[in-house]
């Protein structure tokens, strides 16, 4: 794409960033400051982008290319970023894990991936329930549920949990200092995946494993070097001579004060970039058509996530289309279907199909994740990784089904050793769950569980 915009969107003459907020919603959380809430968004709106129209419309592009089946698109990080996590090891080890996750999957594809973190912003949360009712100071209380960390804080205090608008501003902050430091990263070779020693591999040799997949495993390993040539040959930049590795970000557009602030007309484009993320996505609980999401969304040059589980249907994902995507540009839109496992047959094929049957462009990417929390009889919420496996793969065959093409997925993961989901090659039991669960929200993959699933995906896809 070129630095002039070549868009032939048309663009809404109603529609401005602060248009949502004349929209009647039932908001979960409210700010009961109007003068500190005027004052954040007013500091937020003077800062620099965090991110800029080039890398957009690049994203975009790439997003299009995946669509036709010509790259294939990564996404994973944090269910919850907090504030207090913005430290260089977390930072460091969820885009090693993202980078090498690619990499595999580059090899067991024979495509190009792009790499987009749930990084930089991903601080809003959406909750099932307003309040939440626990013990404070000996007494049950009924508070606000803890909505991210850009929004209120997680201590089961009246002081922690009332909304601040000032957690904006840090929020800003935080995603700033954390998108310099991968910029820097990225920048210094720490792409550089020929050393040996980024992988650990060595849960391969876990006595749980099948024969069989410990061999494909060992085989995959050993080949991946090959990948690396191939990553080369396919045009990625050379990773050990390179500075550089696209890599982009994302977050739920789940608070619109923050994502107003920061969305603005650039020079020589037309129409607005929320320049605060390259990818935002709607969660599936604020997917409304009459909501103040879908009105803030409809605005926004951005490629756009959707999140979609049941009780979606092809009507109401139609319409949600011509609202978000009226001129059906390629590369806008990215449909990220969160079933559950037990869902997929059901409402896969007939959404697929009709999605395809009136020639609408998007991008299909599983999310695995959002569909499979269950609890366990003490009460950890957690997610079983044969689940998640399990879902992943029905999707894979729905789309060989449908003649449609699965563009991408969706992990809630860390490079660190934290024991959330159970399952995997690791051997996590429900009893290792209180050893590091370290989640403020869903539980997420850990190295080797992120690690071992991308192995499984690209063994998935590439026999289909
Ligand atoms: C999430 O991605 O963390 C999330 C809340 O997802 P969903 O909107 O699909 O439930
Ligand atoms: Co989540």
């Amino acid at each position: 794409m070129s630095d002039t915009d070549t868009t032939s969107r048309t663009l809404d003459t109603n529609w401005n960033p602060g248009s949502w907020r004349d929209v009647p919603f039932d908001a979960p959380f409210a700010y009961t400051d109007p003068s500190a809430l005027q004052a954040a968004r007013t500091r937020l709106a003077e800062f620099p982008p965090l991110v800029t129209s080039w890398e957009i419309e690049r994203l975009k592009a790439q997003i299009a290319q995946a669509q036709r089946g010509e790259r294939f698109i990564l996404q994973g990080g944090d269910c919850a970023e907090t504030l207090d996590e913005c430290q260089p090891a977390p930072i460091a080890n969820k885009l090693k894990i993202l980078l090498q996750m690619s990499l595999v999957l580059i090899h067991g594809l024979r495509t190009p991936v792009t790499r987009v973190g749930r990084f930089a912003g991903q601080y809003a949360k959406p909750r099932s329930s307003p309040t939440e009712s626990a013990d404070h100071n000996g007494s049950v209380c009924e508070l606000p549920s803890y909505f991210g960390d850009l929004v209120n804080r997680a201590p089961f205090t009246p002081e922690h949990r009332a909304p601040d608008p000032n957690l904006m501003v840090e929020g800003y902050k935080h995603a700033s200092m954390t998108l310099n430091f991968i910029r820097s990263l990225l920048d210094g070779g720490f792409a550089d995946l020929h050393h040996p020693e980024y992988w650990d591999l060595s849960f391969f040799h876990n006595a749980d494993l099948s024969d069989a997949r410990r061999a494909q495993y060992e085989m995959m390993s050993r080949t991946l070097a090959d990948g690396l040539s191939f990553m080369e040959n396919l045009g990625e930049q050379k990773v050990h001579e390179s500075t550089r590795v696209d890599f982009y970000t994302s977050h739920e557009g789940l608070n619109l004060h923050y994502e107003e602030a920061q969305t603005r007309t650039v020079p020589r484009r037309t129409g607005y970039y929320d320049l605060t993320t390259h990818l935002p996505w709607i969660g599936q609980r604020n997917r409304q058509l009459d909501g103040p999401h879908i009105e803030f969304f409809k605005g926004i040059q951005n490629p756009i996530g959707v999140k979609i589980g049941p009780p979606i249907n092809g009507d109401e994902l139609i319409s949600i289309l011509d609202a978000l995507n009226p001129t059906n540009e390629e590369g806008k839109i990215v449909l990220i279907t969160r079933m559950g496992v037990s869902n997929v047959q059901a409402n896969m094929p007939g959404l697929l199909a009709r999605v395809k049957s009136e020639g609408r462009n998007v991008l299909w990417m599983s999310d695995p994740m959002h569909g499979n929390g269950i609890k366990t009889s003490s009460g950890i919420k957690t997610r079983n990784f044969n689940d998640i496996l399990s879902e992943l793969e029905q999707v894979v065959d729905a789309h060989h089904e449908a003649g449609t093409i699965l563009g991408g997925v969706h992990f809630e993961l860390t490079g660190e050793d934290v024991t959330e989901c159970v399952g995997g090659a690791a051997g996590i039991t429900e009893d290792d769950l209180t050893r590091n669960y370290a989640t403020l929200c869903d539980p997420r993959l850990n190295y080797q569980q992120s690690l071992e699933l991308a192995f499984l995906l690209a063994g998935a896809m590439s026999k289909r």
